[in-house]
């Protein structure tokens, strides 16, 4: 058969087929029609050609013009017109409702998004399954709508080009400018409104909608995390009991216990950074101090005398590294120790830092004794409790 000739040899008659050599040359190397001069075609429209056997290396197929740019011209040129303008309109249609369906997937996801809770497993799986559903459809869509367009209405044309110097000649930077107009024309972006306001309109929805997202990192803080949820009059109750306590039944020295706020003591986001640990001194063991000033850098190094009812202290339980529950005391040295990191803070002293990576003292809560002579707080802390990134935010 004539279509299994080698590269090199005579074409065996099929006058529609060339062989490499003559390809490369234009039919020159056969005395077939030149280039440019084929009667059958409209002028300007170069139809793709079957080429047989196997195709020599990349430099030596290269379409860009190898005698100096006089053949550029012809070389570069792409087809503006699909072959058959009816199954072109076709396709657009197509590709254009592909891209208004994935439009349309867009604003579904975000609807999804804002009706569908997410208050149960089951409203979970659906919500899922609505949001996943619809993204999927939507990037389908766009996916299906891109490749038919390319594969049916944009030209079919093998180019390669050799390496060249990086820098741009003044020639090459217009061949660029012309090869891209060329393939604007080709490619029918600019012809063809439907499909660029479909598709423009198809990917607003999928810019949107990663902000939508944003909802989830929840409200800003503000002033929370500064804050506990500590006040004046909140009566101290015993972690696990949930009673309040009273400065006569706290009476063994070096003894030491987690405390909580009134009213909070079940929920955890408070507890998280209102635990407070209750240490019981022996009289002339604490080391009295001013307070901190409030909002300024961590000064104080001793104990507040008036934030204090019968040498009892209560500190915040939250370490000022990173945040562990600062809970083990060790009664004859007077030292509060951290787990995670050995942060040790020295509790005569206004829990001021000794050893470790914290570089804050435990915060102190101010306390007092209400008219039943349970222990309250007189107020809240006066700086923020916790890691020492927020400590003045
Ligand atoms: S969190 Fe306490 S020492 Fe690191």
């Amino acid at each position: 058969m004539s279509d299994t000739n080698s590269p090199g040899q005579p074409d065996s008659g099929n006058s529609g087929e060339l062989s490499w050599p003559e390809y490369l040359t234009g039919g020159e190397s056969r005395g077939a029609v030149p280039p440019g001069a084929q009667a059958a075609e409209p002028e300007g429209h170069a139809r793709p050609r079957r080429v047989i056997g196997t195709p020599p290396p990349a430099a030596a197929r290269t379409l860009l013009a190898t005698d100096g740019g006089a053949s550029r011209e012809a070389a570069r040129e792409l087809p503006a017109e699909p072959d058959d303008p009816r199954r072109a309109k076709r396709v657009e249609k197509i590709v254009a409702a592909c891209f208004i369906v994935a439009g349309l997937s867009g604003l579904a996801f975000m609807v999804f998004y804002g009706t569908i809770g997410v208050g149960s497993i089951t409203n979970v799986l659906h919500s899922n399954l609505a949001l996943g559903g619809s993204m999927a459809l939507m990037f389908l869509l766009l996916g299906i709508g891109a490749v038919l367009w390319v594969r049916h209405l944009m030209p079919t044309v093998e180019m390669a080009e050799d390496r060249h110097p990086m820098a741009a000649t003044p020639q090459e930077r217009a061949a660029f400018k012309e090869t891209f107009q060329q393939g604007a024309e080709a490619s029918q972006f600019v012809k063809r409104p439907i499909i660029r306001r479909s598709l423009i309109a198809a990917t607003i929805p999928m810019a949107v909608a990663p902000i939508f997202l944003l909802r989830d990192m929840g409200p800003l803080p503000g002033t929370s995390l500064d804050t506990t949820v500590w006040r004046k009059g909140l009566r101290l109750l015993v972690y696990g009991t949930g009673r309040p306590i009273t400065a006569a039944e706290f009476n063994s020295p070096g003894a030491l216990i987690s405390v909580g706020p009134e009213g909070y003591l079940e929920n955890d986001n408070a507890m998280a950074k209102a635990a407070v640990s209750l240490i019981k001194f022996r009289p002339g063991e604490l080391v009295y101090g001013p307070p901190a000033r409030p909002g300024g850098p961590s000064v104080r190094n001793k104990v507040v005398p008036n934030w204090t009812v019968d040498n009892i202290v209560a500190y915040s339980k939250i370490c000022t590294h990173l945040g562990c529950p600062a809970a083990l005391y060790e009664q004859t040295t007077h030292r509060i120790l951290c787990p995670c990191h050995q942060s040790t803070f020295l509790a005569t002293e206004g829990a001021r830092v000794i050893f470790g990576p914290a570089t804050r003292a435990l915060p102190q809560l101010p306390i007092g004794v209400d008219s039943e002579g349970y222990l309250i707080a007189t107020g809240p802390f006066n700086e923020p409790v916790g890691p020492s990134f927020w400590e003045r935010s």
